[in-house]
């Protein structure tokens, strides 16, 4: 594959007023929000929801591209269609998660590092064969008094860098990810060190896909925004224009123009919050790369209550709330959304 079919990809999944779903969580995770509604974590229930989401009717309208799960990617609709195919053919780009997760950094308490890279190679051969056009890798970044390390931003910028390399040699849009946390327990920090953490991590990041030879022309980043930690006190909190200005000034210094696009993951944002900021993000633009979202909770949570309620009646409605949460955010990539009366 050339760079130029990568390019035409990376710059699908950021088409004009389009955005990305996550639904890559891995079984760990599903439980965990299967559980916060009450639905068992089943092969099943997994599938069944998959589903739901992706044939959502016009979902493509808003949505360029849906990450998903090892499992999924191999799963079916209940007719038997590969969901690679019903995606495909609603205009909605398959992408793969291929990180293993974070662990704990040895030597550095408080840090992790992103496991995955060892048979790489192999298993991106694998999703290309599947239908997997861009695949995701997310380095977790800790903020407490003790943490990030330097030698944890470099370490997790460098197996990004290296996994970055490996999708492009097999023709597939690495979609990097470094996300800076704002909801853990110990996130009670202010809105500068955020800033100056995601400065050393992009900053890290752009070195080591240089490093690398990675071509920027067919990457996408991923990132969280420029925010206070969740629990930080309330004198710190700040609102949509804060994030907005500090996150734009972050991404100005230390993204280069060539970049195709940029998107946000919610990160624990209230749903409107993170529609809110993408929007205000939007009208400071037009910025060297067009700023869109790869939102999982902030795209679900709200679909998710409502089928839980009723798995086999509730599936047209939840697809309307997915419908409108993926619209609104791809009016917000735009800079054109009005908050809801
Ligand atoms: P959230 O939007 O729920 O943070 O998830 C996006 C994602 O893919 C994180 O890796």
């Amino acid at each position: 594959m050339s760079i130029e079919n990568l390019e035409q990809i990376a710059q699908a999944m950021v088409a004009p007023g389009k955005g990305i779903i996550a639904i890559d969580e891995s079984t760990n995770t599903i439980k965990k929000r299967f559980d916060s509604v009450g639905i068992e974590n089943t092969e099943e229930n997994r599938r069944a929801y998959r589903e739901l989401l992706l044939t959502t009717p016009n979902l493509g309208d808003h949505i360029s591209g849906a990450i998903l799960f090892d499992e999924t990617i191999r799963q079916k609709t209940k007719d038997g269609v590969p969901f690679t195919e019903v995606m495909k053919k609603n205009g909605i780009i398959p992408g793969i998660k291929v990180d293993k997760g974070p662990v704990p950094l040895a030597g550095f308490p408080g840090d992790v590092i992103t496991e995955g890279l060892d048979g790489l190679r192999e298993r991106l051969k694998e999703y290309a064969q599947l239908g997997a056009q861009f695949a995701k890798w997310r380095a977790v970044i800790n903020i407490t008094d003790d943490n990030p390390s330097s030698t944890a931003i470099e370490a997790n910028a460098h197996a990004l860098a290296r996994y970055a390399a490996l999708c492009q040699e097999a023709g597939i849009v690495p979609m990097v990810e470094p996300e800076v946390v704002m909801d853990g327990a110990d996130s009670t920090h202010d809105l500068e060190v955020s800033y100056e953490v995601h400065e050393a991590v992009l900053r890290s990041l752009f070195n080591a896909l240089y490093e690398q030879n990675v071509m920027l022309e067919g990457t996408i980043l991923k990132i969280s925004m420029v925010i206070p930690g969740k629990n930080a006190p309330e004198e710190s909190q700040v609102d949509a224009e804060d994030v907005a200005d500090a996150t734009v000034r972050v991404l100005k210094t230390t993204v280069p123009a060539t970049l195709p696009g940029i998107v946000f993951l919610s990160g624990g944002q209230e749903d409107t919050q993170a529609t809110e900021n993408l929007n205000e993000i939007n009208k400071l633009g037009p910025h060297p790369w067009p700023v869109s979202f790869s939102y999982g909770r902030a795209m679900q949570a709200e679909a998710l209550a409502l089928w839980a309620k009723d798995i086999k009646g509730n599936v047209a409605a939840a697809q309307k709330i997915v419908l409108e949460r993926a619209k609104e955010n791809g009016e917000a990539a735009l800079g054109r959304w009005k908050k809801r009366a």
